[in-house]
This record gives C-alpha cells, structure tokens and sequence, in this order.
C-alpha cells in the first residue's frame, strides 16, 4: 500500500479526474476528502470508494471561497489530526479565444484554476508543517507548459500560473519537507472527446500530434498523482510532470 494512513484531500473530486485520483489514493491506503461543489456526486464518489473497502468522507468545498477553505482545513484537522497530501485539481475550462472572452468569464476562470489552488496551499501548508511535512500536487495542462492551436489564452494563462507558482511554493517550503509539484496531462479521453471524435478529421489530427498516438486515460493521470503523492517521490519537488505521450517534447 504506497499510501497506507495517508490523509489526503482532493478538489474537483464528485467526477473526472479528481474521482479518478480519489478512487487511486483510496485503494492504496490513503483516507481520501472528497471536496467538491456538486455534493450528490460527490457522495457517489465517497460511496464507490467505501464499496471497493476504502476509506473517505466528503467536504462541500467552493474553492474560489477562503471561508469555504478555513471551514475544509478546520474539518480536516478537528476529523483527522493531520493532512499528508493536497490535490488541487478542481479546474474550469470557459473556450473563447481571447478576442470573444467575456470579462466574467475570464474572472471565473481565474478565480477557479488560480485562487483556487493558492487557498488551498495556504490553508493546507499550516496544517502539512505541523504534521512533519506532505506534498502537494497541483493539476496544471500542456497549456500550463507551451502554446497549443486548440487551446485558449484564458486557460493558458491560469494552468501556466499554476505552474510556476507551483515553483515557488516547491522551494519556499522545502525547509518545511513540503513538497509541490504539477502534473499536465494531454488531451483525457472523456465521453466529450468521443463526441469530437466521431469527426475522422479532428481524430486525426489530435491523435497525430501525440508522439504515442493516443488520448490519456483518467488512470494514466491518477497514476502520475499517486506517485508524486507517495514518498517513491520524497526527492521531488518543483517539478513540471507531463502526462501527455510525449506531446511536448519536440
Ligand atoms: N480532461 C482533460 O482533458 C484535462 C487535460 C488537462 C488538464 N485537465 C485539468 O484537470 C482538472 C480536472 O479536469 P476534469 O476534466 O476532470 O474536469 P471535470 O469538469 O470533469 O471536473 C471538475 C470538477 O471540479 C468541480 N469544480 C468546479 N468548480 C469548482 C469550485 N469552484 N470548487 C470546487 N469544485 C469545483 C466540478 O464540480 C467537477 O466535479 C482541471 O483542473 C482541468 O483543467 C483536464
């Protein structure tokens, strides 16, 4: 078990690739905070965990919010005493180039993808340093990494800005052996993109610009968390982890 009595907390977990991430950390031992906006999928995703023998509880988390962070981080220690790793991962995706963005909208992106991840580390870090330390894991993108036709500026600036603040958090709280680190997966195959796909064009197209010619899976990407999660991973930090097939590497 690579997260025996780890207490972890991830964002964005009722669905998508935080539910994925839950379910990884919870069948290698972690007891996992399932924090999410949309509580009846989140309990679902509690419930699976639970099903499967593992263990979790949901936390009603707004992360754009500090009160909503202050009454998560209260729960976490009054609960469990501690918290081992952090996964920011809950993440708004709004498509309008940038000469189309609505004000709004760029302010709800920011607001989700940017404050979002840096409430959580302040309210998390506290707890982490009284605990010994932990890692925190920040899901970023490809578009956190270089520029991309099919994306939009408005997501490239949030998921870029993870990736450096994950940077600085990594080096600042060394001392403190807190490590961060963000993951930026490629294209995740979703019911959303088997949509876009059923156009041969936009397969192949996508498809030929991933070195190993294929989307990523909800695992993959759950596979890198655990790893960067468990302390197989204690020597690193600040790093920018792709999870994409090779897609920027050339
Ligand atoms: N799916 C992909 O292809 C892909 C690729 C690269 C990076 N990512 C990133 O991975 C993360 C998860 O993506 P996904 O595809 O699983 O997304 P998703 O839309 O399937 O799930 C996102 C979850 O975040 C929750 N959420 C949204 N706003 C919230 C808020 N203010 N407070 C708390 N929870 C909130 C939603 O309720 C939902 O459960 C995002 O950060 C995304 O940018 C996704």
């Amino acid at each position: 078990m690579r997260l025996k009595n780890k207490i972890a907390l991830v964002t964005g977990a009722a669905q998508g690739l935080g539910a994925a991430i839950a379910r990884r950390f919870a069948d290698e031992g972690a007891t996992v905070i399932v924090c999410d906006m949309n509580a009846e999928a989140g309990n679902a995703t509690v419930a699976a965990i639970e099903g499967l023998g593992g263990k979790a509880c949901f936390q009603l988390l707004n992360v754009t919010q500090e009160q909503s962070w202050i009454a998560a981080a209260a729960t976490v220690v009054a609960r469990f005493g501690r918290l081992d790793v952090l996964v920011n991962n809950a993440g708004i995706n709004i498509r309008e180039p940038i000469e189309e963005m609505k004000e709004e909208n760029l302010d709800a992106m920011l607001a989700v993808n940017v404050k979002g991840p840096f409430l959580g580390i302040k309210h998390a870090i506290p707890i982490m340093r009284r605990g010994g330390g932990g890692s925190i894991i920040n899901m970023s993108s490809i578009c956190g990494l270089v520029g991309h036709k099919y994306t939009t500026e408005a997501y490239t600036i949030t998921k870029g800005a993870v990736t450096l603040m994950t940077k600085t958090v990594g080096v600042r709280y060394a001392k403190d052996n807190i490590r961060c680190n963000s993951i930026h997966p490629s294209t995740v195959d979703t019911p959303l993109v088997q949509i876009l796909f059923q156009d041969p064009k936009k397969k192949e197209e996508r498809l030929g610009e991933v070195p190993l010619g294929r989307l990523a899976t909800e695992l993959d990407v759950a596979n890198a968390a655990l790893y960067l999660a468990s302390d197989e991973a204690s020597f690193l930090n600040g790093v920018a982890l792709p999870v994409d097939g090779g897609l920027t590497a050339y």
